[in-house]
């Protein structure tokens, strides 16, 4: 097993679709899009059992202690875009998600930042080829790309135009249709779009193990647009929010939208403090309700939402307990 391609969540914005030929990128409506079909069954059984651990061990969480994970950063550029990402932004990110991950006890130790100018790794064209250059560590290392020209993946876009939340919200596909009604035939020959991502990670794979070889979990880790690291260019999404929720992916966490439903039986992200949520946040409202009829509002200044950066806030302690259980019983060690 190289890869599970259902363990990747992708964060997409409808408003990223960029033209080919005109390159523009048209306004920023919302974080997006999850790409992701659900999590694969092994994930959500290992999830389940560490729930019931929790509930068990009466909230103390199975995993003492301060969390430090080891951390390298990844820097990968077109030519184009070589000096977009500064040391400056580098710092200022890893100071963002310490503080995010606080309470959580969990802090990240930078081991290094590899910087790389290479165009078809700056556009995710070559993901193992890229991994399997930089990946640094063993399976309890996180490695984060920071790639200037990220995009979804074919199959990763047919997931997103595919999806349940993909259909609460704007259609990519009338975009294209409109794209598609455009009077110069040498753009309507370009009609398919360019999906731009803000980040995906590698939920933890509950099938490996303290033996297994690099190989089985190359392709675990973090890719983000490098544009939505804080003092990026993304407007609404430069406050280093996306690496923050991404990250949270990594150590374990569901969408608190999980599940889409305001079915009270649905499990939704396994987390007993995050009030039932039917589909995600975009922008940052007062205050939203996608269900009513059940207990508390929706959580729009989780991190695990899709509000805008300017609207997250925290975790929450069933959230910090679930990425220390998740990191004792998933990755510790490997
Ligand atoms: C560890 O995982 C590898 C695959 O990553 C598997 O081949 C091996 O059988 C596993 N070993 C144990 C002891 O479970």
């Amino acid at each position: 097993m190289v890869f599970h391609s259902s363990s990747l969540l992708v964060i997409v914005t409808t408003a990223l679709f960029f033209l080919r030929g005109q390159c523009k990128p048209l306004n920023v409506q919302t974080r997006g899009i999850c790409a992701t079909e659900e999590p694969e069954p092994s994930f959500l059984n290992a999830v389940q059992r560490v729930h019931t651990n929790e509930v068990k061990n009466q909230g103390s969480p199975a995993r003492d202690g301060p969390i430090e994970i080891d951390t390298w950063f990844h820097i990968v550029s077109s030519s184009a875009a070589r000096d977009q990402v500064t040391d400056d932004m580098v710092d200022a990110q890893l100071a963002i998600l310490q503080t995010a991950y606080q309470d959580a006890q969990i802090s990240y130790q930078l081991q290094g930042v590899t910087r790389n100018v290479n165009d078809v790794w700056a556009r995710n064209d070559d993901e193992l080829g890229m991994k399997k250059a930089l990946r640094k560590g063993t399976y309890s290392t996180l490695n984060v790309y920071f790639q200037t020209d990220l995009h979804a993946t074919p199959s990763q876009v047919t997931r997103i135009l595919s999806s349940k939340t993909h259909q609460h919200q704007q259609s990519p596909q009338k975009q294209q249709r409109s794209s598609s009604n455009s009077p110069s035939p040498s753009t309507s020959k370009k009609t398919d779009l360019a999906v731009s991502v803000l980040g995906f990670c590698t939920l933890p794979d509950p099938n490996i193990n303290a033996t297994s070889p690099q190989s089985a979990y190359i392709k675990d880790g973090c890719n983000i647009l490098a544009a939505a690291m804080s003092g990026g260019s993304l407007d609404q999404y430069n406050r280093g929010g996306t690496v923050i929720h991404e990250i949270g992916h990594w150590n374990g966490l569901l969408h608190t939208f999980q599940g889409e439903t305001c079915d009270p039986n649905d499990p939704g992200d396994y987390i007993s403090d995050t009030p039932q949520q039917s589909s995600p946040t975009s922008g940052c409202p007062a205050s939203r309700d996608s269900c009513p009829d059940l207990p508390g509002a929706d959580p729009i200044h989780d991190f695990m939402d899709y509000s805008s950066d300017v609207c997250y806030e925290s975790f929450t302690a069933g959230q910090n307990q679930r990425m220390r259980s998740m990191w004792g019983s998933m990755r510790e060690g490997k």
